[in-house]
């Protein structure tokens, strides 16, 4: 932490450069480790406090999602910002668990740090952490159960636990449309999130939240005299935009009569109506475009009896194309009858006083819409979490084909196997094997504080519960403050959520273990920054929570 300390070393850096070596390095980058994971840790779980964060515009995030806070919070520290991506890393492989893997990050690297004081070299605590991470997964894997597609009710209670304590009083209803919404996809291959779309729709309350057969867009119809009900839609997707574009150049125009404005004018018009005309002769009957529309061009679509949006975003222009089978056409001139895509109906709907499109009916059925309704901007963007959670969790069940009783009953027991498995290795290893059997042990202990009660005794029980193999299913039941055989109460969750936790916070933690010096311009963005002052004001940070 000294400058002093490292003048000799620092001889051939440029002046002002901080330098942190060995030890103070790494007690640096755990410290800040540690604080980004605490700064999660009591949203985890039903009972999980939720954290309002508002920047500096002044817009408020209230949420209790792991990878969504730690977002928000723009961590600059680049050991900060490991976490930050594992988070999201998590959140792409799995879509659920970001808290859950945050923590145990946090947990292994604080671990490391007693070892470190025991003087433990770095290298053995990694390898013993390898170790137990390897072994934790079998055993996971072990004592998982069987689920596919058939157990719908199984299902069911994969996407309710995901969602216990969030969407509130709704959950079972959400629970039942997430569900749903998988079982109409599960036919294809891909089996991917992005085949559900979750549409936000401000007004009404979550428990007008629909499921739709197709795919549903934020836009209003065009020109007041196009089409608003369209049966067998011929549907055209359009990449560029439908006007004429400005030159690039400012090339200037010499107009001296308005008989010269006039056919400046006519010229323009006539290209763009050139352009619907290819529109209109391929035979399509919508237009969806991806930029925009000019006036004169509505007009001509619209006496041609051509429905158009425009300005529709890059990824439902993509889902369109999946699941209507249109190409998506870039140089209008090429565009054929048979780049066009179907549907058998696309119609305008007011949905709270603004028009909404519906595609429904399309030849490719794996693309379905959760239009989700709310009263508030902010109810509206929690619930679009948890339904995305929640969707993560049932496809992330369906891929494992396995899953595992919740309330950190399944930590408990691998922690417990973990501990034994520590007592077959010899050497100084065994240590940090011990120390990740541990760390697992935090989710139950952080659900137990959640639902108020004593961590320490709760955790006792549970290990003395799972010392019999049928009380496997035992861990937390928040809900009514006990401890309880998860699996009897259907509270489940995916195997790989957890595997995929193990996975990628040990190798944080093995990253975070691995720095022994750290090199820091004074100037310049994204240098790790970590003066005394920043301290103060990240404890100051903290103490906000
Ligand atoms: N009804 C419940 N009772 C006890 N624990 C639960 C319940 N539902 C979910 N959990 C636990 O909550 C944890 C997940 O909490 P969550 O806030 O979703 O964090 P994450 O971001 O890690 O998914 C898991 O350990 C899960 O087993
Ligand atoms: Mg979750």
């Amino acid at each position: 932490m000294n400058n002093s300390n490292n003048q000799n070393s620092n001889a051939f850096l440029p002046e002002g450069t901080r330098r942190d070596k060995g030890k103070d390095a790494q007690r640096l980058n755990i410290l800040v480790a540690k604080a980004v994971s605490n700064s999660v840790k009591s949203t985890l779980g039903p009972r999980g406090m939720d954290k309002m964060l508002v920047n500096e515009m002044g817009d408020v995030t209230i949420s209790n999602d792991g990878a969504t806070i730690l977002k928000e919070m723009a961590i600059e520290h680049p050991i900060g910002k490991m976490l930050v991506e594992l988070a999201k890393n998590q959140d792409d492989e799995v879509g659920d668990g970001t808290t859950s893997a945050v923590i145990i990050a946090g947990g292994l690297v604080s671990k490391a740090e007693n070892l470190l004081d025991e003087n433990i070299h770095p290298s053995i605590i990694i390898k013993g952490y390898k170790m137990a991470a390897e072994k934790a997964n079998n055993y996971f894997t072990e004592i998982s159960e069987n689920i596919s597609i058939s157990d719908k009710k199984a299902l069911l209670d994969i996407a309710t636990t995901s969602m216990t304590g969030k969407a509130a009083e709704y959950s079972s209803s959400l629970a039942t449309i997430v569900v749903d919404a998988i079982l109409k996809i599960a036919n294809s291959k891909e089996l991917d999130k992005e085949q559900i779309k979750i549409e936000q729709k401000i007004g009404g309350n979550l428990s007008d939240t629909k499921l739709i057969d197709g795919i549903v867009l934020d836009k209003e119809v065009v020109h007041s005299e196009m089409p608003k009900d369209i049966s067998s839609a011929k549907i055209l997707l359009l990449g560029t935009a439908l006007e004429i574009k400005e030159t690039e150049t400012e090339a200037k125009i010499q107009i001296t009569s308005p008989e010269q404005l006039q056919a400046f004018i006519d010229q323009e018009e006539e290209q763009l109506k050139e352009m619907v005309n290819q529109i209109v002769s391929t035979g399509a009957n919508v237009l969806i475009c991806q930029k925009g529309i000019d006036d004169l061009a509505q007009h001509y679509l619209a006496k041609a009896g051509v429905t158009a949006v425009r300005r529709v975003r890059l990824t439902d222009v993509e889902r369109l194309a999946k699941a209507t089978g249109a190409k998506i056409i870039n140089r209008l001139k090429d565009a054929t009858d048979k780049d066009l895509g179907t549907a058998q109906k696309v119609y305008s709907k007011k949905i709270s006083g603004d028009d909404m499109l519906f595609v429904e009916g399309c030849p490719n059925p794996n693309y379905v819409t959760i239009l989700l309704r709310g009263a508030s901007e902010q109810t509206l963007s929690e619930a679009d979490r948890t339904l995305t959670d929640a969707v993560g969790a049932v496809i992330s069940s369906l891929k494992s084909g396995k899953f595992l009783a919740a309330g950190g009953s399944s930590e408990i027991d691998v922690a417990l196997k973990l501990k034994n498995f520590a007592k077959t290795i010899g050497g100084r290893e065994q240590l940090a094997i011990e120390a990740f059997a541990e760390v697992l042990e935090i989710i139950p202990k952080t659900l137990a504080e959640s639902a108020g009660l004593d961590a320490i005794d709760t955790i006792v029980s549970l290990r003395s519960k799972h010392q019999d193999p049928n009380n496997r299913g035992y861990g937390v039941d928040v809900v009514n403050g006990t401890i309880a055989d998860m699996k009897s109460k259907n509270i489940i969750e995916p195997l790989n959520v957890k595997t995929q936790a193990i996975i990628s916070s040990t190798e944080v933690a093995e990253l975070i273990l691995r720095i022994d010096d750290i090199i820091a311009g004074q100037s310049g963005r994204g240098a790790p920054r970590m003066g005394p002052q920043d301290m103060a004001d990240m404890w100051f940070f903290f103490l906000f929570f």
